[in-house]
């Protein structure tokens, strides 16, 4: 009788524990592709529509939020701290190195949060609507497409040192890319792949201008081509194109690296001798090895800590902790 009591015991008590238990930790700890699905079944055809329309005005777009979500999710997580404003009394990460004068696209966030925030007010972050708009702004540009989950919340917090120690720079070589891939759970394919994502969009010429001046490994046709807007001194915010076809997210980007016309250091990097090379290849001539592993490293990316359950909020105004 007395282990028939404590058996119901266990069964009136620790088992429901248990089972809120895990079921609590489950809910908080991982994402889902129907998380709005009840709450605000309509986001997703606001956040393609606003893409839609950011992308059709000015075809650069797509690549800007792309690189916007990046740069988030490789500080401290994807979780929106890209999008808060300084102000007077708060740095965030909108003037480390890698974003002043650089990141753009906020006002595009902000209108579809805006779009968002009207059909169902306080329910979706704005770390969430960043992942969508950027998978959107590939396909759009006729890129992959890959499931995005949804439950990330948004930070309270952001951090200008992080965003400068964490996010690549342009003048690394291979062996500091791939430690600042590894360091966030990315392996040398997925840094590879996702590198891809230069071939659409713009870089500003001191980002590559010693490359174009000084480096041996670049097709001498392509560095004169380069320097005619790209001068050795001034001219520093003049753009030039990734590759070729800078509107059309395909795997030029990689014919280019085989052919030395890679425009940054970290890019011709992946193809230098080195451990990426036969990757840069394959990719080079199997679009379609390229748009797979891709789509899979935006997958990871796209997971990087993410805040969920009750950490961090939902914010009202992106650019604003509530
Ligand atoms: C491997 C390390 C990487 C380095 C060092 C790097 C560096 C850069 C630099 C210097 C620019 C030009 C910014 C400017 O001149 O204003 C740029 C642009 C861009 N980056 Fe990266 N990047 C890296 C990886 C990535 C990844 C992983 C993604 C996305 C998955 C990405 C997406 C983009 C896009 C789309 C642009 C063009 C943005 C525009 O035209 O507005 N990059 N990157």
């Amino acid at each position: 009788m007395a282990s028939s009591i404590s058996t119901h015991f266990f069964f009136l008590i620790t088992l429901p524990t248990f089972v809120i238990f895990v079921f609590s930790g489950y809910a908080t700890a991982q994402l889902s592709p129907t998380f709005y699905a009840r709450n605000c079944p309509n986001f997703q055809n606001i956040v393609r529509n606003g893409m839609n329309q950011a992308v059709r005005s000015d075809r650069r777009m797509g690549a800007s939020i792309l690189r916007l979500f990046f740069h988030d999710c490789f500080v401290n997580g994807c979780d929106a701290s890209i999008l808060l404003d300084d102000t007077a009394t708060f740095t965030g990460e909108q003037n480390a190195f890698a974003n002043r004068n650089s990141a753009r696209g906020f006002e595009v966030i902000d209108s579809i949060k805006a779009n968002v925030e009207a059909a169902c007010s306080g329910t979706v972050s704005c770390a969430d609507i960043l992942a969508l708009a950027a998978r959107d702004g590939v396909v759009l540009l006729g890129g992959p497409s890959w499931t995005v989950s949804f439950g990330r919340r948004d930070a309270r917090t952001a951090s200008q040192t992080q965003a400068n120690n964490d996010i690549p720079s342009p003048f690394s070589d291979l062996a500091t890319l791939t430690s600042n891939f590894a360091a966030k759970g990315l392996n040398a394919r997925d840094m590879t792949a996702l590198s891809g994502a230069h071939t659409i969009g713009f870089a500003q010429c001191f980002t590559f201008r010693n490359r174009i001046y000084n480096a041996t490994n670049i097709d001498p046709a392509f560095a004169t081509t380069r320097r005619a807007t790209c001068p050795a001194t001034g001219g520093d915010s003049n753009l030039a194109p990734f590759d070729a076809t800078q509107n059309n997210f395909d795997n030029n980007y990689y014919r280019a690296l085989v052919a030395r016309r890679g425009l940054l250091r970290s890019d011709q990097e992946l193809f230098n001798n080195g451990a990426q090379d036969a990757l840069v290849r394959t990719y080079s001539t199997n679009p379609a090895a390229f748009r797979a592993d891709f789509a899979a490293a935006m997958v990871k990316l796209s997971n990087l800590s993410p805040l969920t359950g009750t950490n961090g909020e939902i914010r009202r105004n992106c650019g604003v902790v509530n």
